[in-house]
């Protein structure tokens, strides 16, 4: 009796309190889902049974269609979708797009004060010499971009706090024109900026995890200017997760930027995170000639770079086995 009392006790408490606080803890790594629409598709896989939970991918302009008017129906209605299934949400905020028609910043943005919010950001082979604007990149470099920025992780954290499993920013790469005026942004500003909305996500939410992705930063390649070096350190003083977007096993370039930072700090920060997108999964094994098997992905992530959660591609072969 005393322990069915016990069972129920924790089994209402669990359903309660979807997230068992922030503190590091050595249980495993888990599979989760990654994606940027919680389709038919998506809510199919997330019945896998190895899987616990999904990361999807929302823009600023989506979250805050007109200035301090907040729309997070879509989260909302994800967050349902995923709990009537029995897993958890992951949100990641998309301040940053891949293609010239999908500027990710509300269009109140678009004004001089704000550096136009965003700035196109480069996607050919070599940047400097030939600027091919490829997408964009949120002006966090601006300190009014900033506070709009911020203003809305707080609302998002009044809201889904302790209801989302975790929340992060995206990967800290990127290629914008860097001698051009106009557009404000430094490296260093860039770097102090991201940093700073990194310690406002941790600060804001408290039962939820809040998590940096870093991969590489402009000005900051090997540790340049110490930029991974002291990145992950603030991220261990201001208590911020952090993870990355690409799980490649040893891969070189990898190595020689955030993977040994990963590793290093896995335990001084509340949680660390990584993801196998789409491209990571074409990626070769030198050592069989063939494409990493979930076997070698997994451990990687778990051995080496010390992660407890890894974000699968909905096109990971595993899932359709
Ligand atoms: C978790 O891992 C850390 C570092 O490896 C270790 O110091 C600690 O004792 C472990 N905690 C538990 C509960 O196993
Ligand atoms: C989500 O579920 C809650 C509680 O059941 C409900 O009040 C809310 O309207 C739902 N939201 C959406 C967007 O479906
Ligand atoms: C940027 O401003 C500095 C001084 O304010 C000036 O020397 C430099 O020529 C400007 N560069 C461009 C690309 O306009
Ligand atoms: C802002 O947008 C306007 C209009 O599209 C453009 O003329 C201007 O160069 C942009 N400014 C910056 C800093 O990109
Ligand atoms: C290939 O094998 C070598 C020797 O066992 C090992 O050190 C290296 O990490 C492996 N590379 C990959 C990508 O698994």
């Amino acid at each position: 009796m005393q322990l069915n009392l016990y069972l129920l006790a924790v089994g209402i408490l669990s359903a309660i309190c979807p997230v068992n606080g922030k503190a590091s803890s050595n249980s495993s790594l888990s599979h989760w889902l990654y994606t940027s629409d919680i389709d038919k598709e998506a809510l199919t896989l997330l019945e896998h049974p190895e899987i616990q939970g999904i990361q999807n991918l929302y823009s600023w302009k989506s979250l805050e269609p007109q200035r301090g008017q907040y729309d997070f129906s879509a989260i909302e209605n994800d967050l349902n979708q995923t709990r009537s299934k029995g897993k958890q949400l992951w949100v990641q905020i998309q301040d940053r797009s891949f293609s010239i028609e999908n500027n990710p910043v509300p269009r109140y943005l678009h004004k001089s004060i704000y550096n136009n919010g965003s700035v196109p950001q480069c996607d050919g082979d070599d940047c400097d010499s030939d600027f091919v604007a490829g997408g964009w990149a949120t002006a966090q470099w601006n300190s009014h971009v900033r506070e709009r920025f911020q203003s809305l992780l707080k609302a998002l954290a009044a809201k889904f706090d302790g209801k989302v499993y975790g929340f992060n920013l995206p990967e800290t790469a990127i290629e914008v024109q860097s001698n051009n005026n106009a557009t404000g942004y430094t490296c260093q500003a860039y770097f102090e900026g991201t940093l700073d909305n990194a310690r406002y996500a941790a600060e804001v939410f408290h039962r939820s995890y809040a998590v940096q992705y870093v991969n590489f930063w402009p000005c900051g390649w090997a540790n340049e200017n110490n930029y991974l070096s002291d990145s992950f350190q603030f991220f261990a003083d201001h208590g911020v997760g952090i993870g990355g977007p690409d799980n490649i096993p040893f891969k070189q370039t990898m190595e020689n930027n955030a993977y040994p930072y990963m590793s290093e700090y896995r335990n001084k920060v509340p949680i660390n995170v990584v993801a196998v997108q789409e491209p990571d999964l074409a990626a070769i094994n030198p050592n069989t000639s063939k494409p990493f098997t979930k076997d070698e992905f997994t451990s990687f992530a778990e051995k080496q770079l010390g992660s407890k959660i890894l974000f699968w591609a909905l096109s990971s072969p595993w899932l359709h086995q």
